[in-house]
């Protein structure tokens, strides 16, 4: 991971990146250069030659006098306090652009703390590459920034070193989150998911930071009733897991909330086999799964003062022998009994049991919050960048929504329409794992819904679609898993 740092001295680095803004609807250009004096004259007319015209996502290289390179970002149309999302994707797609470089200072126009923050965030979150399994083509591949200075005249107060300390963290664990999702399945299996996590948690400081680590495995998956966990797990060779990782604060916590993820490693359709075309991206089925467990350890790295509980049940979703056939059914932590009408909806069985589990501990709980790429419905209904919140409580739902807001993950409320839960109704179990078709996606938040306590505030985010970009890289956001979700849950925990 590039170093994050922050100064107000003169510039070292041979790469400088500016803000480059559109004047007006005629082609009108501006600099934007935040704390640092430049003479723009002879560069803006270059920058014009060079058909540069300030929009989003627009990077223009100049050679420099000073420095050996100028790094041009849009920011869009001019304004007197761009927004922090701005900043974000405008340092995002420079240091994207800038792989291949060591060094780069970043001076955009951040005159506050938190925008001062916005630039270090998207500059860090930018700078990711994922060639761990590059063979013969790893050298094709540009490193990416290996430094990243933020110029600011903020520099010396120790809210901004502290800013960019957690702009660092959260740019590491959002890496972890892409790295697990980008990892194909045969080399991550649910347990070694397990494993991986167990090394982080280590690494963070274990016990000594108030983590605790556990995880069952599927014998004790069995005896112990997860029959969620276990019907989508039992038809693979890559036994199903259960990982629950525990954050408790060094003083008494303000709040204390339990985060469950989707951890599908591989989502098959199980018999239920979904088509050839475009299955490659259920590898991102775990998604969910690594959000939490990256949130809890990047909220005791930041030391808050909340106590956090992560689950992450893990299974792969394969069909053969084993596998859970249309009509099984299977009974959740807890008793409830599920008919399995159809294997592909495989992810609400396995939030259940964890769903269950994280509520039966003797901690009294604030909240609840699962996090899963549910359902082709999301992004049928919202795209490829809007993740949707579901809920049994609209105040918590607000406050997450302008949390997600503040930290630039775009979330949209979706409502739990009470006539589609009878679609759920089974004439043999509890109920079934498929109802209407129209309204998936809610009809899977009903499914799920049946699974919490209705006094217990509790979030249902499905993030099917902006888990995983198929799509050109723009901003901060790469190609393969993007760390959706990380933010908002380390950010609401701040807040607590
Ligand atoms: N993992 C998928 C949902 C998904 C689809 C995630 C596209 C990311 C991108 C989930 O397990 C699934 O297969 N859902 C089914 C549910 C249906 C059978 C009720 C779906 O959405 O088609
Ligand atoms: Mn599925
Ligand atoms: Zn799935």
């Amino acid at each position: 991971m590039s170093t994050l740092k922050i100064s107000d001295g003169v510039v070292k680095d041979e790469v400088l990146v500016l803000g480059l803004t559109s004047t007006n609807s005629k082609g009108g250009i501006a600099i934007e250069a935040g704390d640092m004096a430049i003479d723009t004259k002879t560069i803006l007319s270059q920058l014009v030659d060079m058909g540069a015209t300030g929009k989003a996502d627009e990077v223009t290289k100049l050679p420099g006098s000073h420095v050996r390179l100028m790094v041009f970002t849009g920011l869009g149309k001019k304004s007197n306090s761009y927004s922090h999302e701005t900043l974000r994707r405008a340092a995002g797609s420079a240091s994207r652009a800038l792989a291949g470089n060591s060094a780069a200072t970043f001076s955009l126009p951040a005159k506050s703390l938190a925008e001062v923050a916005a630039v270090a965030e998207g500059a860090a979150l930018g700078a990711y590459t994922f060639t761990e399994f590059r063979g013969s083509t790893k050298d094709d591949h540009k490193a990416p920034l290996k430094t990243i200075t933020v110029h600011s005249k903020l520099a010396s107060s120790s809210e901004a070193k502290a800013s960019v300390v957690r702009a660092a963290i959260i740019a590491k664990y959002t890496y972890l989150v892409r790295d697990l999702i980008n990892t194909p399945p045969s080399h991550l299996t649910p347990d070694s998911f397990t494993k991986k996590l167990a090394a982080v948690v280590k690494s963070a400081g274990g016990a000594k930071s108030g983590l605790k680590i556990q995880i069952w495995d599927e014998k004790q998956l069995k005896s112990q009733g997860f029959g969620g966990i276990i019907g989508v797990g039992q038809g693979s060779a890559n036994p199903p897991r259960l990982l629950h990782i525990s954050y408790t604060p060094k003083g008494k916590a303000a709040k204390r909330y339990a985060f469950v993820g989707k951890g599908i490693t591989f989502d098959t359709g199980g018999l239920a086999l979904k088509p050839a075309l475009g299955m490659e991206a259920m590898k991102s089925d775990m998604s969910g799964a690594a959000a939490v467990s990256a949130a809890v350890i990047a909220i005791a790295e930041l030391k808050l003062n909340v106590a956090i509980e992560s689950w992450a049940p893990l299974a792969e979703n394969m069909p053969s022998d084993t596998a859970t056939r249309p009509s099984d059914i299977i009974t959740i932590f807890g008793g409830k009994t599920v008919e399995v009408l159809n294997p592909d909806a495989e992810g609400r069985l396995v939030l259940a049991d964890g769903l269950m589990k994280a509520q039966s501990s003797k901690n009294k709980l604030d909240g609840i919050i699962d996090v899963a790429t549910l359902t082709g419905a999301q992004v049928v209904a919202l795209g490829t960048r809007t993740s949707a919140v579901m809920t049994n409580n609209q105040e918590f739902s607000d406050d997450f929504l302008a949390v997600a807001a503040k930290c630039g993950e775009q979330f949209w409320p979706m409502p739990l329409p009470e006539e589609l839960r009878a679609s759920l109704d089974s004439p043999v179990a509890d109920l079934a794992n498929i109802g209407d078709r129209m309204g998936g996606m809610l009809v899977a938040g009903l499914f799920l819904k049946d699974f919490v306590n209705p006094e217990l505030p509790w979030l249902h985010l499905d993030i099917a679609g902006p888990a995983y970009n198929e799509a050109k890289p723009h901003g901060y956001t790469p190609v393969g898993g993007t760390g959706i979700a990380l933010r908002s849950l380390v950010t609401l925990a701040e807040q607590a």
